[in-house]
């Protein structure tokens, strides 16, 4: 755990200069506790990477949304990738600048692409030639020109987990790369868009350089040609995607990432632009549970938490692997440890946080969820009925409630009993 924030002191395990236990205490279970200066640590090691360079860090808000979070990096100079109107109003609101929105997606709405007209953000990024049109319609409706940047799919192995791998052509994502100076070329004919950059995403949690390369230098060639054939292109966007270590990945360093980046690019003189999201939220964030029940079967022994599938649902979608770490550790030497299932209170047997993890436990305790910053609450859901968690910011000796647990009465609100 170097560069973390997340370290033991004696048997506690702290976020920066508090201990988990402390925020149990004061704001209840489960919730997701971050730190602010692993968040802070990693905007800047993104920004500082590009050097002299012109560029733009748009964080892809999808990784987390909270406003709190938005905010800080917003005071950060930060930009956004945004992939729906919902996501816009969040960006707005929590203070970041309309010209450095890009806003991306393969099924934008009519009136997303209004709204996002209205407010004056930097860049579209369109994913086919239909979007372009219905852009180009409302573009005119508002009499406006639309920026537009085409997403390029570069037909790039991403080599991650097949769900959030975008590049392949077989994807649903980006304009196939064989096509895209037709389109390019063509769009020319639509009066209410203006094309002012190129982009391409090819997907999520990369633990290789190689991928990213081979991607950009596509992206090159064909920025290339079209600037021969007359184009202006004023940024190039090499979107998000950089992995985090989980387990026993490696991924490369954000430094070595920007810097084999910008070493493709040479002298040309586009500004660039990047869309990380898992690698600036991700390792700052856990998701604190406490232990309701040990059940021991003559099979298996179960852990099971008050944090489910509903609060973190990445091990059951993606089979993905979350450290699980004692907030106190066990020191009495009294307590064996044990081979654990950790699973949540859903009807469900996908509803686990962490198989086979040897843990020294007793009824009560609690457990660190770890990277659980990126993709944790943003794609939490109240399935079985069950309110959203807290989320917690730490600075310092500080511990901030930016977002309230859900009450019951929320979770109904909007319902209506027929008479
Ligand atoms: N830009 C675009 C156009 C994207 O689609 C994404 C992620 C990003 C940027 C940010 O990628 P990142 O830097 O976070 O890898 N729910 C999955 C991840 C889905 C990623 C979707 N797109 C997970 O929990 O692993």
């Amino acid at each position: 755990m170097s560069n973390s924030s997340f370290n033991y002191l004696g048997n506690n395990l702290f976020v920066e200069s508090i201990s988990l236990d402390l925020i149990a205490k004061k704001f209840g279970t489960p919730c997701y506790v971050y730190s602010q200066a692993m968040l802070t640590a990693a905007y800047k090691e993104f920004d500082s990477a590009f050097a002299k360079r012109d560029h733009l860090v748009c964080y892809a808000v999808k990784a987390n949304s909270n406003l709190a979070i938005l905010n800080l990096l917003s005071r950060f100079g930060s930009g956004f990738d945004i992939v729906s109107g919902g996501e816009l109003q969040r960006v707005l609101k929590a203070g970041g600048d309309p010209q450095k929105i890009v806003f991306s997606g393969v099924g934008k709405s009519f009136d997303e692409m209004c709204a996002g007209l209205s407010a004056n953000i930097l860049c579209f990024n369109v994913e086919s030639e239909a979007e372009l049109e219905k852009l180009n319609n409302a573009a005119s409706k508002m009499n406006r020109i639309a920026p537009v940047s085409l997403r390029v799919n570069p037909d790039v192995d991403a080599r991650t987990h097949p769900y959030i791998s975008t590049g392949l052509k077989e994807n649903k994502f980006g304009i196939p790369f064989d096509e895209a100076e037709k389109i390019y070329m063509s769009a020319k004919r639509f009066k209410n868009v203006r094309i002012t950059g190129l982009d391409c995403h090819i997907g999520s949690q990369l633990t290789e350089l190689e991928p990213f390369i081979e991607a950009c230098r596509k992206m090159l060639g064909l920025l290339d040609c079209l600037e021969g054939q007359g184009l202006k292109i004023e940024h190039l966007d090499l979107g998000g995607g950089l992995g985090i270590r989980y387990s026993a990945e490696s991924p490369p360093s954000v430094k070595n990432y920007i810097a084999a980046l910008c070493a493709e690019i040479g002298r040309r003189d586009q500004r660039i632009l990047i869309e990380p999201g898992r690698s600036l939220v991700g390792s700052a964030g856990l998701l604190l549970t406490r232990v309701e029940y040990l059940k021991h079967t003559p099979y298996r022994d179960f852990a099971i938490v008050d944090a489910a599938m509903n609060d973190l649902i990445r091990p059951a979608l993606y089979d993905a692997y979350h450290e699980i770490l004692p907030v106190v550790v066990d020191s009495g030497g009294s307590n064996r440890t044990k081979i654990y299932q950790v699973v949540g209170p859903i009807c469900e047997t996908g509803d686990f946080l962490g198989h086979d993890r040897e843990l020294a436990l007793n009824e009560g305790d609690l457990l660190a969820i770890m990277s659980a910053g990126a993709y944790g609450m943003s794609m939490s859901s109240n399935y079985n009925s069950r309110p959203r968690p807290a989320e917690v910011m730490v600075d310092g000796d500080c511990a901030h409630l930016i977002r309230e647990r859900e009450s019951l009465d929320s979770l109904m609100f909007s319902e209506v009993i027929l008479p």
